[in-house]
């Protein structure tokens, strides 16, 4: 269920283009009036593809030389031209984010450009100036929790991907009692290997639960997939993916931690690439004794759904739609802001959409994934947080393809379509927005 479309349809499509470019592209007038690498297209390759596309990235080849974008450069053109690359799923039309790491309409005209003149070098002696990205980051490290030791991921021809979950205890002398986690990010020890990390946090009272889940595993870690297993549901503390740098939280919010809890650390690791290599990862906090506001990660959806009510997916069907809407300030109590969204879907899902429908009719879009891929779900902060109260009604959309052509490989063999309903297994599926609020008004 990998989706590298373009890779399996287009793998022919470089040689051919080259093979009719015509007459050598440096020689012509044109490739000196036209973008240059050098000039052009290496500083929005830097600033947009090599923090996947390096050596040590989790891309499976670098960016960094003009021979090697040279090598793609057209197949790279379509996955641009197709919204593929670089990834980033969010419909620019639904709301801004910060930190968007798409392409604007003038560099992807350039690169297109760039292509069509047959990729000329340019002058490295006079190189384009490096263009800005937005840099969010963490701004202190109070606390840094590993895993215990490298772990070597369990997988499969079939199965390239495993999610493990690792139980890492906050130190007692650092959270010694009520504290706020008011920043985040996740360090892949072995970015070849780690597709993504999400934490959660396990309190005093869950943590017991998680060691026997720990316990019962051999080697480090437990297996879990989509959330971190476990009866009580655990708070999600904030998530990474690659090209990531972390994040401070909004100013004056931070979440709640209580002294004797821990992270539940869910790593993904794919190791279709690199081959099973061993991690050892971390998750790095910035902790505050207060805050003005107490954030919550919100994970909103039909509980009617969570009890397997309501959310069936048949076999066979191309498009089945489920939504659910209700109106959040009465589980928050009232007004508060909402500052970031993400939505989780399994394999199946094919698109969904997150939106606040105010008291007055009026449609907000939150967040809107046209073509879901599990493998890249993220978590994208508003631009401009935004304000929900009492009436507002909160709107999640999922789509899932459970048509035959949409079917996991196990082996080689494509399944069969079964009907499908809530759960956590990867043959479950499951549809749920989580939202980063705090109350009241900004
Ligand atoms: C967030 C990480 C990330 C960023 C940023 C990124 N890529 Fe990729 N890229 C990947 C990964 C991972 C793959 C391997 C295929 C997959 O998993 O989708 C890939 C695959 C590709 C492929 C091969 C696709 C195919 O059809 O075979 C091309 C070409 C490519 N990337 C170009 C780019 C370009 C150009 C940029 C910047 C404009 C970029 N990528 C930015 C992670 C990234």
């Amino acid at each position: 269920m990998r989706s590298l479309p373009l890779r399996a349809a287009l793998g022919s499509v470089p040689l051919l283009l080259v093979a009719c470019g015509g007459d050598s592209p440096s020689a012509t007038p044109d490739a000196v009036s036209g973008p240059t690498y050098y000039q052009d297209v290496k500083p929005i390759v830097d600033a947009k593809c090599v923090s996947c596309h390096n050596p040590d990235g989790i891309a499976p080849f670098g960016l960094t030389t003009y021979a090697e974008v040279e090598e793609v450069g057209p197949v790279a053109q379509l996955n641009i031209e197709h919204g593929l690359m670089p990834p980033w799923p969010p419909n620019a039309e639904c709301n801004e984010y910060v930190a968007d790491r798409s392409l604007t309409e003038a560099q992807k005209a350039t690169f297109a450009a760039w292509v069509e003149a047959g990729m000329p070098a340019g002058d490295p002696a006079a190189p384009g100036d490096p263009i800005d990205v937005e840099q969010v980051g963490l701004s202190r490290v109070d606390v840094a929790l590993e895993m215990p030791q490298a772990y070597m991921p369990q997988t499969t021809a079939d199965y390239p991907d495993e999610y493990r979950c690792f139980v890492l205890p906050f130190p007692t002398d650092v959270v010694d009692g009520t504290k706020y986690i008011t920043g985040f990010r996740a360090v892949p020890g072995n970015p070849k290997v780690v597709h993504h990390v999400i934490a959660f946090y396990a309190g005093p009272g869950q943590l017991a639960e998680y060691q026997q889940l720990d316990a019962a595993e051999d080697g480090d870690g437990y297996t879990c997939f989509g959330a971190a297993g476990g009866s009580g549901r655990p708070a999600m503390i904030g998530g990474w993916a690659p090209g990531g740098l972390g994040y401070d939280f909004p100013t004056g919010t931070g979440l709640e931690i209580e002294a004797g809890s821990a992270v539940i650390m869910q790593v993904h690791y794919n190791v279709i690439e690199a081959g099973a290599e061993p991690d050892r990862s971390s998750v790095e906090m910035k902790i505050d004794d207060t805050v003005e506001r107490v954030a919550q990660v919100q994970p909103w959806t039909n509980p009617q759904w969570v009890e397997g009510n309501g959310m069936t997916i048949p076999a066979g069907e191309a498009d089945v739609m489920h939504a659910f809407e209700f109106d959040p300030t009465l589980v928050l109590g009232g007004e508060f802001t909402l500052f970031t969204a993400s939505m989780h879907q399994h394999n199946l899902g094919s698109a969904n959409r997150a939106s606040l429908v105010r008291a007055d009719g009026g449609d907000e879009c939150l967040l809107q994934i046209d073509d879901w891929n599990f493998h890249w779900q993220g978590s994208y902060a508003l631009r401009q947080p935004t304000q929900v109260r009492p009436g507002d009604k909160l709107r999640v959309e999922c789509h899932w393809d459970n048509s035959p052509q949409n079917q996991p490989s196990v082996g080689g063999e494509q399944m069969p379509p079964r009907t499908v309903s809530w759960g956590e297994g990867t043959g479950d599926e499951m549809c749920i927005g989580f939202f980063y609020v705090a109350p009241g008004a900004p």
